[in-house]
């Protein structure tokens, strides 16, 4: 986005007239430079209406809301930003402002605000420069990007040795899951712990995920978080080659609100690597931590989504399961998952796991997997811990499961209808089902991560 800041755009307009003219031959809509003089009253009205429920009336992030949320909203008067195109510890630009607001943070729970006009974003951007007297103390000091290669040409080999040897894998890890050996204990500038970023997940780069966005993000640092820049380190050759490897790293993600086992006829799955894998639909859902009683959060969140497939035959159902964990407990607690069904015969609608349990909640088929026995076994309980703790009565399951560099893959295999527990759900075949998932992460004990429910259609045939 570069919009003139001349307040005398008109004086080109006809220059710009004509050159429109001399090469296409007819009017061409000439577009006037939208950014309206600074207003900071408008700025103020406008933040208060949509930012201040978060980032707070006077902009220290002590909004309403601001706690229940990981990351917590910016303090904005503090002047740190994370996401510019300028060299660290010097202000975003104000497009970089502009970019922020236009396009929010994803993966956080900044929104986006393109429905607001541009006039009225372009005077937050003036009113954000008010809150905090870096804006007054420095200028933006752009880095510079060197030019390079085509998505085509981008050399992984060279991105991949640069990743090494500048470190990136002792924060990232040497796969990008956010396991590397330094990636826990990080404070970040606002007082809250913080961890390195999933690479693998790209929709959870706040910045941007193209190579272009990494890159700014490679050479500015990200302020504030212990990202530091590597406009220094980084050779300018080698600058888009570790950009496109990083991009290379993202692993698309499968968003169905429906998910369909594959039909099979004959035995289940009874390894992970089963070719029949291959064929199953894969669907990944996003898990969000349960807060503390107190609504806040109490540790940044490690795992942030699970994916599954299932396959079915006529008498059972067998999930593969894969979820980014950065450490491997099996110790107490342990690393754990749920496969999460409504008991058979209960009325109504599913509860959803954010709150659940609560007092009188109903009972729930929880088909659970621990990596400190390695074993699976299913359970109606009306809350998780009687299942953690295995102190109610319980069916084994089949199941196995395996760590590799940051990732859990785990096999679990239910029949259709179990005579076991009392009350297991029962799953119809040419019906729907509903799903949910917990996962739990032994290394940061009480973040529990609960999905939505998935629907989970059964066909019989292929
Ligand atoms: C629902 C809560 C919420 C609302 C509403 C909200 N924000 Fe945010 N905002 C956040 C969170 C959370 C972050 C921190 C993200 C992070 O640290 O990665 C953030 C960060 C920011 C940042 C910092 C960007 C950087 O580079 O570091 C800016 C600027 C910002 N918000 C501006 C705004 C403006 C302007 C509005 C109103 C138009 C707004 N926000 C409304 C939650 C919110
Ligand atoms: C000292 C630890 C550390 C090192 C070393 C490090 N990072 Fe990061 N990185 C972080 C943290 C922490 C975050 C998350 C910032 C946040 O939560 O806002 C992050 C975030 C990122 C992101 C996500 C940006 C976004 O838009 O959300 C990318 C991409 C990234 N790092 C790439 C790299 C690359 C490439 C290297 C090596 C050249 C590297 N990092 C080295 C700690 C580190």
């Amino acid at each position: 986005m570069s919009v003139s800041q001349s307040p005398r755009w008109y004086l080109r307009l006809p220059v710009a007239f004509a050159a429109a003219w001399l090469v296409w031959g007819a009017p061409a809509v000439c577009e006037p430079a939208e950014r309206p003089a600074p207003d900071l009253e408008a700025g103020q009205a406008a933040y208060l209406q949509h930012c201040a429920r978060c980032h707070g009336a006077s902009g220290k992030g002590d909004g309403l809301d601001a706690k229940r949320f990981y990351p917590r909203p910016r303090d904005l008067t503090m002047g740190v930003y994370k996401f510019r195109s300028t060299v660290s510890g010097t202000p975003p630009t104000d497009d970089d402002l502009f970019r922020t607001i236009t396009q929010g943070l994803p993966g956080t729970n900044m929104p986006d605000w393109a429905h607001l006009d541009e006039a009225a974003r372009w005077q937050l951007v003036e009113y954000l420069k008010r809150l905090a007297p870096l804006f007054d103390e420095a200028t933006p000091q752009p880095i510079t990007v060197p030019p390079g290669p085509g998505r085509g040409q981008a050399d992984l080999k060279r991105g991949r040795a640069v990743y090494e040897r500048l470190g990136c894998a002792a924060c990232h890890g040497g796969a990008g899951r956010a396991n590397g050996t330094s990636a826990g204990g990080f404070v970040d500038d606002w007082g809250m712990p913080i961890r390195p970023a999933n690479l693998t997940q790209g929709w959870s780069y706040r910045g941007g995920s193209d190579p272009q966005a990494v890159l700014t993000r490679i050479l500015s640092g990200i302020d504030g978080t212990g990202m530091p820049s590597y406009a220094e380190a980084l050779p300018p050759e080698d600058a888009w080659p570790l950009a496109h490897y990083v991009a290379s790293l993202q692993e698309p993600p499968h968003w169905n609100m429906i998910a369909h086992p594959l039909a099979v006829e004959g035995a289940l799955p009874a390894t992970l690597d089963d070719p029949r894998w291959d064929r199953a639909e894969r669907t990944d859902v996003r898990l969000r931590n349960v807060v503390t009683p107190a609504g806040e959060w109490a540790n940044p969140p490690t795992v942030k989504a699970i994916s599954f497939q299932a396959v079915a035959n006529a008498e059972g159902l067998a999930f593969r399961l894969a979820w980014d964990d950065p450490t491997q407990d099996g110790g107490a607690p342990p690393d754990g998952v749920a496969v999460i069904l409504k008991p058979a015969g209960s009325a109504g609608d599913v509860v959803t796991l954010q709150v659940w349990p609560y007092e009188d909640a109903p009972p729930l088929d929880i088909c659970y997997w621990a990596a400190d026995t390695g074993k699976a076994f299913e359970a109606v309980a009306a809350s998780f811990e009687p299942v953690r703790a295995r102190s109610t009565p319980r069916t084994m399951l089949e199941s196995l499961a395996s760590y590799e560099d940051g990732r859990w893959r785990a096999l679990l295999r239910r029949s259709l209808h179990p005579a076991t527990p009392a009350g297991a759900a029962a799953i119809e075949p040419n019906g729907f089902t509903a799903v949910a998932f917990a996962v739990w992460d032994g290394g940061n004990p009480g973040a529990r991560a609960v999905s939505p429910w998935t629907d989970l259609a059964l066909r019989q045939e292929q």
